[in-house]
Parts: structure tokens; sequence; C-alpha cells
């Protein structure tokens, strides 16, 4: 407490005594008359005065202080409230309102945060809808046994590079959008995998080099994978801009290891960068602890900690290393290991095997999608492979094609269209047909389905997320007909 509140509190307390016992002593009549006179109206006077003092030096500051407390607690964060006195009140005043600012410059950045994200989703609806179109298109032209060696290779790339957008897409739709928690047993080979692609388009950017040896022994862990993801691709967003700040050649290294015991799966990330500032690595892990000025909002760490705590795991800063920064993120192994992996260069995870022609061999479909530049190939494709095809352009005119006879085995339906959406045509053959209902599958532009969200009304199980591969698809009409059989 600051020296000037400590001394009138003692005077007040002394004061308040010292009348007290004068005030005695006049009762009790061992106090001459006019000195009790003069003790009782000294003390008339003075005790209003102090109390107006104590009122103006503490009640009042404090009563505003009560109030601003009250509105941040509402939700108003532009509260301040004024600081009038530079005592220990007047500290806590203005303490208060530079965390009331500090959170309100969060809640902003929070805010656009949240609207990126939005932005994003109805991005990537755009733009899956047209990368399918692309996608399938070449796929189409894949399935032609005749095409020239040339011209497969063409198409090959086509179809790749449209697999690699998409990936990226999910990859950052599901990076914003990273729902309600769901513990599974997770590979962090996997999930390291996934937050590098996530980041990688910055190396050839900032001649960064990538390196490091992810254990293909590694055992599993239980975590939700979806947040371990967000921590390393914090951890590396980190080193990305520590390496920026330095020199060629800049070095980023990811390992993955268990540890001596075997009881915990690490993963390190470390750069060459010029390390952790002195002046922050007390505070590294504590909210808002940012060297970036506004580029940072120094939640990074202290939000990735948390997550590997959620997992009983750890995060920490490794000290002593010679140059750079190396952060360890260690978590229990769930003590299985995990089989060899294959070596995952992103061309051997592209194309799924091709089905022998034919597949579909007299499976009868309705392809009802309003984009027709995705349901022609997709039609084209599956009567390639012995489908019979009929097509509609939304719900209402694929009911024109049930009420004409045609009785398909599996329905394939886009979520969105207009006229009639895929839901509410769902809804219409639960009500007047429900064995057709039974035969739906729904196809969705929109990444945010993978997450369950605005499913209510169709079983999730059911919704394929575009771009659908055209060999995924046959492979999934071929597993559910057969299901539906059984
Ligand atoms: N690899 C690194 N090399 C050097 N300094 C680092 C490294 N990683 C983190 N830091 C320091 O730690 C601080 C806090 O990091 P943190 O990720 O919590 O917040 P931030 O990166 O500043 O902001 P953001 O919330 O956008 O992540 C950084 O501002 C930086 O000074
Ligand atoms: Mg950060």
């Amino acid at each position: 407490m600051t020296k000037s509140l400590r001394v009138l509190m003692a005077a007040v307390v002394i004061a308040a005594m010292a009348y007290g016992a004068a005030l005695t002593l006049a009762l009790t009549g061992n106090l001459g008359s006019a000195t009790a006179i003069v003790v009782v109206v000294a003390g008339a006077v003075l005790l209003p005065v102090a109390l107006f003092i104590l009122r103006r030096r503490f009640w009042s500051p404090l009563g505003a202080l009560r109030e601003g407390i009250r509105q941040v607690a509402d939700g108003d964060l532009t509260t301040e409230v004024s600081v009038s006195r530079d005592d220990e009140l007047g500290n806590i005043t203005a303490h208060f309102n530079q965390m009331t600012r500090v959170l309100r410059d969060r809640a902003e950045e929070q805010g656009r945060f949240a609207a990126a994200g939005e932005l994003l989703s109805g991005v990537a609806h755009e733009v899956n809808n047209p990368l399918m179109a692309i996608a399938s298109h070449a796929e189409l032209r894949l399935a032609d046994a005749n095409l020239p060696a040339e011209q497969r290779n063409e198409m090959q790339s086509i179809l790749r590079q449209a697999q690699r957008a998409a990936k990226l897409l999910r990859g950052l739709l599901r990076f914003v959008r990273a729902g309600e928690k769901r513990s599974t047993t997770v590979n962090l080979n996997d999930v390291v995998r996934s937050a590098i692609d996530l980041v990688s388009y910055r190396f050839s950017i900032d001649e960064i080099s990538i390196e490091g040896q992810l254990d293909p022994e590694l055992p599993t862990v239980v975590g939700d994978a979806n947040r371990l993801e967000q921590v390393i691709v914090n951890l590396l967003s980190n080193a990305l801009d520590a390496l920026r700040s330095v020199n060629p050649p800049r070095r980023l290294i990811v390992d993955s290891f268990p540890d001596d015991t075997g009881g915990r799966v690490c993963v390190t990330v470390t750069d060459n960068g010029p390390g952790v500032a002195p002046e922050i690595a007390p505070r590294l892990f504590r909210p808002f602890a940012s060297t970036k000025g506004v580029r940072g909002t120094g939640l990074g760490l202290y939000i990735s900690r948390q997550l590997v705590r959620e997992a009983q795991g750890e995060l920490d800063l490794v000290k002593h290393v010679q140059s750079g920064a190396r952060f360890l993120v260690w978590l229990p192994s769930a003590r299985q290991p995990v089989p060899r992996a294959p070596a995952a260069t992103p061309q051997a995870t592209s194309l799924p095997p091709p089905a022998p022609a034919g597949t579909l061999s007299g499976i009868r479909v309705l392809l009802v999608d309003d984009e027709e530049l995705i349901r022609r190939p997709m039609a084209r494709f599956l009567t390639k492979r012995g489908a019979e095809i009929k097509e509609a352009a939304d719900g209402l005119a694929a009911l024109e094609r049930l009420a004409e006879g045609f009785e398909p085995q599996v329905i394939l339906a886009d979520l969105r269209m207009p006229r009639m959406d895929g839901a509410e045509f769902y809804q219409h053959l639960q009500a007047q047909r429900p064995a057709l209902a039974e035969r739906l599958l729904f196809l969705s532009g929109d990444i945010t389905h993978l997450a369950g969200r605005g499913l209510a009304e169709v079983p999730r199980d059911r919704v394929l997320v575009k771009p659908v591969e055209l060999a995924e698809l046959e492979q999934r009409i071929v597993a559910f007909v057969r299901e539906e059989a059984a």
C-alpha cells in the first residue's frame, strides 16, 4: 500500500481512539467541563471531515471500480474507470483499465478471426464445386483405356493438382473450425504431416528447408487429432516467423520419437532462427506474451499448452539449444505400436486403384445435382462403369423422374440446390416413399458438414463431401448397394 494511504488510515484510527478516550473521560467526569465541551465539539466537527476524506479516498474509487467490473462482466469491454490519484487504488484502477484494453483488442482480433472462418467456409463451398468439376472431367478422361500416354499424364497432373487444392482447403477449414473435442487414438506422425501440409506453401516463398525424422514405429497417443494439429501448426508458424528474421540457410526440423522409457511420444519443432528473446522467455506460455506487436496475439503458445495438457501431455521450450529455438511436445503413449506407415509422398495417396470395368453393371442410379458441370461427367463415368443413369437438376425434377416410374437402387443428391434441396427431398421421400429415402446418398460442397454441422435433417454417415473422386464414388455406390441388399 502506498505511504499516503497508510498515513491516512493510521491518522484516522489514532484520532478515533483519542477521541473515544477523551469522550469517555468527559462522560465519567474526569475532565473539566470546558475541556469536555471542546473535545465533544472538536469530535463533532472532525469526525464528519474524516468520514468525508475516507469517502473520497476509498468508497468512491472502490464504487467506481466495482461498477467498472460489473460492466466488463456484462460484456462491455469499452469500460474505462477514471484514475484520479496516484495511490494504491489508483494503481489497481489503472491495471484494470489496461486489462480491459487488452481484452478488448483480443476480442476484436478473435472477432476478425471468426469472420474469416465464416468467409472461408463460404469460399470453400464455391471453390469445391469447380474443383469437383475439374477433377471429374479429368477422371472421366482417365477412365478411357484408349487415352494416349501423353494425355493420360496431363490428365493425371490436372487431377492431382485439383486433389491437392481440395486437400489444402479441407485442412484449412478443419483448422479454422476445429469443433467439439473428440478423443481418439492418434498417430502423431499423421498429425505432423497434415500440419506441415498446411504451412508448406511458405517453405518455398521464404526459402526454408524442412528436415527431420518421423519415427515410423511411433506408438499412438490418445487425443483430439484436430486440436493436436492446431498445436503443431502454432509451433511451425512461430518457427517460420522466427526464420524469416534471419538470412538463409533457414532450417526447420521436425522430429518424432518415443522417449527412452517408451511411455511417452515426443515431437520436437526446431528452427535455426534467432531463438526466444530473453525478455519474453519467463512469460512465454502466459496469455498475450508476444514480441510481434499487432501481428501476434500472444495466445499461440498459451492455447497450445492448454491443448497438450488436455491430452495429459506437456509442451515446453527446450533450454540450452545452441542456436535457434526448440519446442518439445510430449504425450503419454497409448502403447500400441503403429504399423509401419508407407512412404507418404503426395502422389502415393492420390489415386485409388481402378475398379474393374463394369462394377456397376445393371445398377440404377438417380443423379440429382444442379451443377451440370459436375453432374454430366459423373453421369458419363458411372454409365461407362455399367450403371443405368437418370439425371435431375433438383429435388422437384428428381420427384418427376420417380413419378415417371424410374426405380433407382441408389439416389445421389446434392444438399444445396434451388427449388428443392437435398434435405427437403429426403424429408419428402421419408414421408411419401420411405424405402427410397433409405437409398439416398448425399453430396455436399460445404466442408463444415465433415464436422456434422447443419446435418440434423440428414444421416451424417451418408454424406460425401465434394470434391469426391469418381473412383471413390463408384466404390461407395457398390458398397451401399451391397449393404442395402444385405
Ligand atoms: N520459434 C521461435 N523462435 C523465437 N521466438 C519464438 C519462437 N516461438 C515463439 N517465440 C516467441 O514467443 C512469443 C509468443 O508466441 P505465441 O505463439 O504464443 O504468440 P505469437 O506468435 O506472438 O502470436 P500468435 O498468437 O499469433 O501465435 C512470440 O511472440 C515470440 O517472441
Ligand atoms: Mg504464434
